[in-house]
């Protein structure tokens, strides 16, 4: 196999040309990536038909473009397919124009706006493509399948039918550098990715789980043997392993029994509750307990956690006669990403005029179907010894929702 800081080969005259970034700590200005991110980008030669399956972001252009000459070998490029437009993978759409003037640009009518509007470029070759139509490039048959909102209007997903392989835009993407492995199974994808792959979906795609309800009951008979994302590993084993996380994950089912605490505190007194019932609840035999501190975590951690178990308690400080700015972002954050579903517990302090519970209760009375668990724990600055019952039938009553 050639080296991964070249085009590696994927299938009979299919190369991935992608790359990771360790040098970016902000995806889409807003969610941090410590462990970096990949981009890949895929390209098709076939008795003399060449097909590139969209670019990459411009932190890994030069990259990119070493792994594409290696491939193309000197040919001219055909067709470039664009699925997605979102600049993390179109950042070098304008430079594979200047490189081949005449190749054939491959999109659906937004694609082209979309084109247009980040680019001011109209190709002068152009595919509008429908839904279910096909392309011929050598004896690769391609079809492409729209994929509204996941995660931007334009996106398609491209089918190549002759090696069975699903070129799946965002889809089945993930956070967090590849680290030589280029195939989920080449790594410990449940221990060392699972929760960035989860991250990405809920903050990226998570707001949209109908269309990613309908994008996998179109392909639920479509044979497919390998799913090929623009970020992270690509599938070749197990792929109902990442197509059942999609499909409970848009369908706002909780993927596990068990708690995320997310809580606000300024001197730490609400951090005390918060912890002292996350212990209360593994002595009731909770499987699993996730406590999130907002004043230090980005609420992208919380949502995630969100979409991962069934309840969540939510515990904030009063600030300002308000919820607290990291409490109220991150409630912000699981309401527009349709946190749905779930159980929730509802813990409050305020030194003078507790408003928190009163507050998070009318704030997630904009979710759907959520399920009060417990009675609302109201704290006066610090939680009192005679508390303490309240906080354990708190306890009683969310081991027993969970179980
Ligand atoms: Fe990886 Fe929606 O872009």
């Amino acid at each position: 196999m050639a080296s991964k800081d070249s085009a590696v080969p994927i299938g009979d005259g299919v190369y991935w040309i992608g790359g990771d970034d360790r040098t970016a700590t902000i995806f889409e200005g807003a969610f941090p990536i410590p462990e970096g991110v990949s981009y890949n980008s895929y390209l098709i030669c076939s008795e003399g038909k060449t097909c590139l399956l969209d670019t990459v972001d411009a932190s890994i252009a030069s990259k990119f473009w070493r792994n594409l000459r290696s491939a193309m070998d000197g040919r001219k490029l055909d067709y470039l397919v664009i699925n997605h437009m979102e600049p993390d993978h179109g950042a070098c759409i304008t430079q594979v124009l200047e490189a081949w003037p005449d190749v054939t640009v491959v999109g659906n009518s937004k694609t082209f706006d979309m084109l247009y509007n980040f680019y001011h470029v109209r190709p002068e070759n152009r595919l509008e493509v429908k839904e279910g139509d096909e392309l011929q490039v050598g004896k690769h048959t391609l079809r492409f399948y729209f994929a509204v909102m996941v995660h931007w209007p334009e996106v398609m997903f491209t089918y190549d039918a002759t090696e069975k392989k699903l070129f799946s835009a965002d889809a089945f993407g993930t956070f967090k550098a590849v680290s030589g492995a280029l195939f989920a199974d080449e790594m410990d994808f449940d221990r060392d990715y699972l929760e960035e792959a989860r991250r990405y979906y809920a903050n990226i795609v998570g707001k949209y789980g109908a269309k990613v309800q309908q994008v996998l009951a179109k392909l639920k008979d479509v044979p497919i043997e390998m799913i090929c994302p623009l970020h992270g590993p690509i599938w070749r084993k197990d792929l109902g392993y990442i197509i059942g996380k999609y499909d409970l994950w848009s369908r706002y089912e909780p993927e596990e029994k068990g708690v995320a605490i997310v809580y606000t505190s300024v001197y730490g007194n609400t951090g005390v509750v918060a912890e002292k019932l996350a212990l209360m609840l593994k002595e009731r035999g909770v499987p699993n307990v996730a406590v999130h501190s907002m004043t230090v975590e980005h609420p992208s951690y919380a949502v995630a956690d969100a979409f991962r178990f069934s309840n969540i308690v939510f515990a904030s400080t009063t600030y300002n006669n308000s919820l607290h700015p990291t409490m109220s972002a991150t409630i912000d954050d699981m309401e527009i990403m349709a946190v749905q579903n779930r159980g929730y517990s509802v813990i409050g302090n305020g030194s003078w005029a507790p408003q928190a519970d009163r507050l998070i209760e009318e704030r997630i009375a904009a979710f759907k179907n959520m399920t009060k668990v417990g009675e609302t724990l109201t704290i006066k600055s610090a939680l009192a010894d005679e508390q303490i019952p309240q906080l354990e039938k708190l306890a009683d009553d969310i081991a027993a929702s969970v179980r």
